[in-house]
Parts: C-alpha cells; sequence; structure tokens
C-alpha cells in the first residue's frame, strides 16, 4: 500500500478525497498498489465529515513520515504551496499539484529538485482541469516539433463571453451571473484580466517547445473591455470572441500571448462555448489536433490530480517520467514582430482618416449602430498597428485581432 498526503482540503482538495475514496479499486489496479490517504492538512476543521480520521494540521507531520511517499498539493497560490512542496521534493516525496501559479513562478526550481532527487513533480491538472493535455504532449506528441498551441484555457471566461453572445448582456451582468453560480471568484482578476491564462499557457509552451518560457514575458489582454457592440461585429462577420492563449514556435523565435481573438466558424475552437476548455496543438507531423472537455471544477481537477498519483506510484523505483520541461530560456520574439489582421472600431467621423491610415479591407456599419463602424485590416505587425492607432488615438473605440 502507497501512503499518501494532501494538502489543502478546498474544492479540489475534497475532489482527490472523494476521487480516491470512490474509485479505491480501479486506482489500486492502475496504480499496481492501493494508494491510502494518510493525511490531509488543512487549519480548518471539519466536523462530521469523514475527512477528520485523517486531517493534520501540521505539515510537518506530513514531511517528517518516512512512509508518505505522494503529496498532492491542491492548496493553492505561491506562499505556503510552494514552501511545503520544495521540503516535501527535498525529503524524496513525489508532488503532485493543481497549482498553475506555483508552476508557472517557481516550476524550473521545483522541477530541478524532482530531477535531482529521481522523483517527480507532475501538474497534469494545471490547465485545461480534467483535459489530459500534459500528458498528451509529454508523451505522445513525441514525434513531432509542435509549432502551435491555442488554447480557450479559462472556463470562467468562457461563460461570460458566450453569455455576452447569447443573451447580449454587457460584461458587469455577466460577471454578476457568473458569481452567483460560483463559477467566477469574488475577486475576478486573474480569470478576468487572463492571468490565469497566461500561465496555463506559459506552462503548456515550456512544455511543447522545450524551452522555457516565463508567464511575465507574456502579453496579456483580459475581456474586461469587451462590450455588447464587440458581439454585434463579431455576428456580422460570422465570428465569436474568444479569449484564447497561443504561442507559437517559428524559426525567428516563439512567442505567446493572451487576448480576445474573433474566432471563425471553420475553427475548431469556435464551438468551445459555456465554461469548456479546448487546446489546439498543431505539430509538423501531427497536423492539427484538439483537446475539448471539463476545464475546471472538483471533479475533473481532483480527476487530473489522482492520475498524477497514480503515474507518480507506478514510477516510484523508476524515477523521474522523462518530460519535456526545460529551464533554458526560450527565444521569445518582441511581440511587435508578430504579425495578424484587426477589426477596429472607430467613431463614424474619423471614416476618411482612418482609410487613410488602415488599409482597409472591409468597413462595417451596422444600422443599430450609427456613431460607429469597424474596419477590417489587411495584415500587418502589431508594431505596425500601434504605430498607426497612435495617429487615431481618440478616435478609436476598440480593437479585437482576428484569429487567422
Ligand atoms: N478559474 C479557472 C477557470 C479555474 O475558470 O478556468 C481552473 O483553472
Amino acid at each position: 500500500m502507497i501512503k499518501a498526503a494532501v494538502l489543502g482540503y478546498g474544492t479540489v482538495g475534497s475532489g482527490v478525497y472523494e476521487v480516491i475514496r470512490t474509485n479505491r479499486e480501479r486506482i489500486a489496479k492502475n496504480a499496481g498498489e492501493e494508494i491510502q490517504i494518510k493525511y490531509v492538512l488543512d487549519l480548518r476543521e471539519f466536523p462530521g465529515d469523514p475527512v477528520e480520521e485523517v486531517l493534520v494540521h501540521d505539515f510537518n507531520r506530513i514531511l517528517e513520515d518516512p512512509e508518505v511517499q505522494i503529496i498532492a498539493e491542491v492548496m493553492g497560490g505561491t506562499g505556503a504551496a510552494y514552501t511545503f512542496t520544495k521540503q516535501a521534493l527535498l525529503a524524496g516525496k513525489s508532488v503532485c499539484t493543481s497549482n498553475k501559479a506555483l508552476v508557472a513562478e517557481h516550476g524550473r526550481e521545483l522541477m530541478e529538485i524532482a530531477r535531482e532527487k529521481n522523483i517527480n513533480y507532475l501538474f497534469e491538472a494545471s490547465c485545461g482541469g480534467g483535459i489530459p493535455i500534459i500528458r498528451a504532449l509529454n508523451a505522445s506528441l513525441t514525434g513531432d516539433e509542435i509549432d502551435e498551441i491555442t488554447g480557450i484555457l479559462n472556463g470562467t471566461t468562457n461563460y461570460m463571453l458566450y453569455k455576452m453572445d447569447v443573451e447580449g448582456t454587457d460584461f458587469d451582468e455577466v460577471l454578476k451571473e457568473a458569481q452567483a453560480k460560483g463559477y467566477a471568484e469574488a475577486d475576478p482578476t486573474a480569470d478576468v484580466e487572463g492571468h490565469d491564462a497566461c500561465r496555463k499557457i506559459a506552462i503548456l509552451s515550456t512544455l511543447a517547445y522545450q524551452k522555457y518560457i516565463d508567464y511575465k514575458d507574456i502579453y496579456t489582454e483580459g475581456i474586461t473591455r469587451i462590450t455588447p457592440e464587440d458581439m454585434d461585429y463579431a455576428r456580422a462577420i460570422n465570428r465569436k470572441i474568444k479569449l484564447l492563449a497561443t504561442s507559437k514556435n517559428l524559426p525567428e523565435g516563439c512567442y505567446a500571448m493572451v487576448a480576445p481573438f474573433l474566432v471563425n466558424d471553420e475553427n475548431p475552437l469556435y464551438g468551445v462555448n459555456d465554461v469548456f476548455n479546448a487546446v489546439f496543438v498543431h505539430g509538423n507531423m501531427l497536423g492539427d489536433a484538439m483537446f475539448y472537455g471539463s476545464g475546471a471544477g472538483k471533479l475533473p481537477t481532483a480527476s487530473a490530480v489522482v492520475g498524477d498519483m497514480v503515474d507518480a506510484a507506478r514510477n516510484l523505483k523508476a524515477g523521474t517520467i522523462r518530460n519535456g520541461w526545460s529551464s533554458e530560456p526560450a527565444n521569445q520574439m518582441s511581440m511587435d514582430h508578430v504579425t495578424g489582421e484587426f477589426l477596429v472600431r472607430i467613431k463614424a467621423e474619423a471614416k476618411e482618416l482612418a482609410e487613410s491610415v488602415f488599409e482597409t479591407k472591409t468597413i462595417l456599419q451596422l444600422p443599430n449602430h450609427p456613431e460607429e463602424m469597424a474596419l477590417l485590416t489587411g495584415e500587418m505587425s502589431q508594431g505596425e498597428y500601434r504605430e498607426k492607432a497612435a495617429q487615431l488615438t481618440d478616435q478609436i473605440l476598440g480593437m479585437i485581432r482576428i484569429k487567422d
């Protein structure tokens, strides 16, 4: 029997406890031995909950118990979670986590410790919740050069954009609804400003391109500026607005960014609605593949954490499972050189000036928005866009990138 501990009895932690209790026999078959939760660490009490039998408040009980070989860190954050993870790895215990903030911030150091100790630091649940994308990148797509990853990696914002589209509601209204349903946190900043998706694309890109991409270098724009007018223009050109976390590995370097994009109906991400996540991957041999499913929530996320615990258990003797994680910095190109097309909303009175500044493919004038119009530009670099937009600062009402 393999003894394990769970750090944090919140949504995901209680899910891990539930998955292991519910699927005990199946997990034992898959792991080769039963995995038993010997401790759950949390500062709180849970009177009447079966977790009481194994609840502890002091991490040292777990750290100093040589029987504990696998730890699930599902506390979140980069404070105590970092200290405990580092101590656990240094003590030779494998750690499995859903904590994308910690992996993005300290993954380099924690992965190096795990490799030195010949154990595992696994984080399938950190990106895309229950979608097995990290295992696919590490174990299945190993015959390919991956050159693009584009994902809808945040369920909260995907739900909000979907509702804004189908119900015509504005950002503030839909945020309140998402909070009432428990999809958005009381402080929604990490989701709506794109920070959560930014950390996830940093992790996936580091694994896929086998060069370290620091989340702090990723251009990140959230959905707070998206309006019902933007939704109207999107519909007029048969596109949907999606918050995409995207990265490309090009001969001249790689880049990653998070921003709202206009996605057309031929793109498989177009149909990813509600709280679902999806990750599109392009490989030089594979071509296109897309991974779709529940990107958040108690049991989907816990399922991914437990999958990692099973892998850690299978490899207790074999040691570190090979993965693409690298600490060598990626050659990141300047965002100014990244090219694309743009939908630019301008005040109606600026039409002539805007047409003289931008090479315009199409002009959209919607009867319900007579005071403004939108230009669809030709392809240009982000740098060129910035320079041109500077000539029209007071006339631009909004800009959304067009997904190629
Ligand atoms: N807040 C995240 C989301 C949770 O909405 O996708 C899963 O990482």
